[in-house]
C-alpha cells in the first residue's frame, strides 16, 4: 500500500515478509525486511532508490498507483547494492530519458552492475538539485557501507533518505517507528548495526558529526529497510552514536562446539566461575546458534570465550564461520580467551588464540586445555579460569 509521508512524498517500496536469509545466505533476517523506495512529486518527479529485482513487478505496480513512470525525471541511486538497485533496469525501461543521480563511486558501481547506457549525473556532498519548490541535498556516506553509499535530503519536508543507514530488516504492516513494537524495532536495528556497520563505526561517528554540523532540520529519517523514523527521528542517530563507541558490557559470551561433551562441560564450568565473580555470561553451542544473532551478543559483551575440542589438529568446523565473521566485523574493546578438550594432539586452543589475534582481540589470559574428559579437579580449574577471566574484565 502506498504511504504518503508528506505532501507529494510517497513510500512506494515492497514488504518482503518471507525472506529469512539476506545477502545470499550470509545474513539471517528472522522478521523479513522491506525494500523502501520513495517517490517525490514536485515540479520534477524523483524516484529515490528502487527495490530488489525479484520484486520489480510489485514495485512498478505500486509506483503506477502514484505516477506514470514515464514522467520520472530523476532516479536517485543512493547505493547500487541489488536490494536497492535491482529494479533499476525495469524502471529505466519505463523512463529511459530519466537522469540517474549517483555519487562519484556510484558512477562506477551502477555501470558495473548494469552496463546500461543511462544518463548519469554525479553529485558530491553539499550538491543541491532543485526539483521545483524544494531541493535535494546530497551527502556522500562512503563505506557506510559501500564506497558508493550516499544520503539524500529533501528540503522543505526535511526528510533524510538515509539508504541502509538507520535501517532494520523488519517487515511490518505499518511504515513508522511509532506504530511498531519498540522492542522488536530496536532488536532489529541493533542486529543491523552489529552485523553490517560495526567495522565502519569510526566513519559512523564522523558522518553523524558532519550531518549534525549542517544543522538541517530533520522531520523524518527514511531508510531503505524497515520503518521510517518520524517520532523523535534523531533517537536512532543518538543510538548509533552510542553503538559506534562499542562500549562493552561487563559480561561474557561463551561459544563452544563439542563432540562428546567434554568441551561443553568446560564451557559450563567457566560460566559458573564467571557467575561466582558476579559477571553475567551466556553460553552458546556454535553449531546450533544463528551466527548473526551470536554477533549481536558478542557486540554487547566485553569478554568472548571460545572453545572447541581438537579435531583434525584444529577446532571444529562450526566455529570457522563464527571466527571469520568476528574477524570481518573488527569488534573493539573486547578481550578473549580460549578453551577446549583434546585426546592427543590438542591444537584447538592455540588455533583459536591465533584467530583472536587476527581479530585484534587481546587475550585476557592463556587458554585452558583438558585431556579427555574433565574430572572434578579439571572442572574446578575451569571454574577458576572463569573467575580469573572475570578479574580481567574492567569494572563498569
Ligand atoms: Fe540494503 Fe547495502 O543494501
Amino acid at each position: 500500500m502506498v504511504t504518503e509521508l508528506a505532501k507529494g512524498v510517497y513510500w512506494v517500496g515492497v514488504t518482503d515478509w518471507g525472506i529469512r536469509k539476506f545477502h545470499g545466505f550470509e545474513l539471517s533476517v528472522h522478521r523479513g525486511t522491506t525494500y523502501n523506495a520513495y517517490l517525490i512529486q514536485d515540479e520534477k518527479t524523483v524516484l529515490v532508490d528502487t527495490v530488489w529485482g525479484p520484486h520489480a513487478a510489485e514495485f512498478v505496480a505500486r509506483l503506477k498507483e502514484v505516477v506514470d513512470p514515464s514522467t520520472i525525471d530523476y532516479v536517485v541511486v543512493n547505493h547500487a547494492e541489488p536490494d536497492h538497485s535491482g529494479s533499476l533496469p525495469e524502471v529505466m525501461r519505463l523512463c529511459p530519458n530519466a537522469t540517474v543521480v549517483v555519487s562519484k563511486n556510484g558512477a562506477v558501481s551502477v555501470p558495473g552492475h548494469y552496463h546500461a547506457p543511462w544518463k548519469l549525473q554525479t553529485v558530491k556532498t553539499g550538491d543541491r538539485l532543485n526539483i521545483g519548490k524544494h531541493d535535494l541535498v546530497f551527502l556522500e556516506a562512503t563505506m557506510l557501507h559501500w564506497p558508493d553509499t550516499m544520503f539524500t535530503y529533501l528540503t522543505g519536508h526535511n526528510i533524510l533518505f538515509s539508504n541502509d543507514g538507520f535501517g532494520q530488516h523488519y517487515a511490518s504492516a505499518f511504515r513508522y517507528n511509532d506504530q511498531v513494537c519498540q522492542e522488536e524495532l530496536y532488536e532489529e536495528a541493533l542486529k543491523y548495526y552489529a552485523n553490517i556497520l560495526t567495522p565502519f563505526s569510526d566513519r559512523v561517528l564522523k558522518k553523524i558529526d558532519e550531518i549534525l554540523a549542517l544543522n538541517l532540520p530533520v522531520a523524518m529519517i527514511a531508510p531503505s529497510h524497515g520503518v521510517i523514523w518520524r517520532k523523535d527521528p534523531l533517537q536512532i542517530v543518538k543510538q548509533y552514536q552510542e553503538w559506534a563507541v562499542q562500549k562493552p558490557r561487563r559480561s561474557a559470551v561463551i561459544v563452544y562446539d563439542t563432540m562428546w561433551n567434554a568441551t561443553e562441560r568446560m564451557a559450563k564450568a567457566i560460566s559458573e566461575g564467571l557467575t561466582e565473580s558476579g559477571v553475567d555470561s551466556k553460553v552458546f553451542h556454535a553449531a546450533l546458534t544463528d551466527t548473526n544473532d551470536l554477533m549481536v551478543e558478542i557486540f554487547k559483551a566485553g569478554l568472548v570465550v571460545i572453545g572447541s575440542c581438537t579435531h583434525n589438529n584444529g577446532y571444529l568446523p562450526s566455529l570457522g564461520q563464527i571466527l571469520e565473521e568476528m574477524r570481518g566485523l573488527r569488534f573493539r574493546n573486547k578481550i578473549g580467551a580460549a578453551f577446549g578438550s583434546y585426546g592427543w594432539s590438542g591444537e584447538s586452543v592455540k588455533e583459536i588464540e591465533e584467530h583472536f589475534k587476527r581479530c585484534s582481540i587481546p587475550l585476557a589470559r592463556e587458554g585452558i586445555r583438558v585431556k579427555w574428559q574433565p574430572g572434578t579437579a579439571e572442572i574446578g580449574q575451569c571454574r577458576e579460569f572463569g573467575r580469573q577471566l572475570a578479574g580481567s574484565l574492567k569494572q563498569g
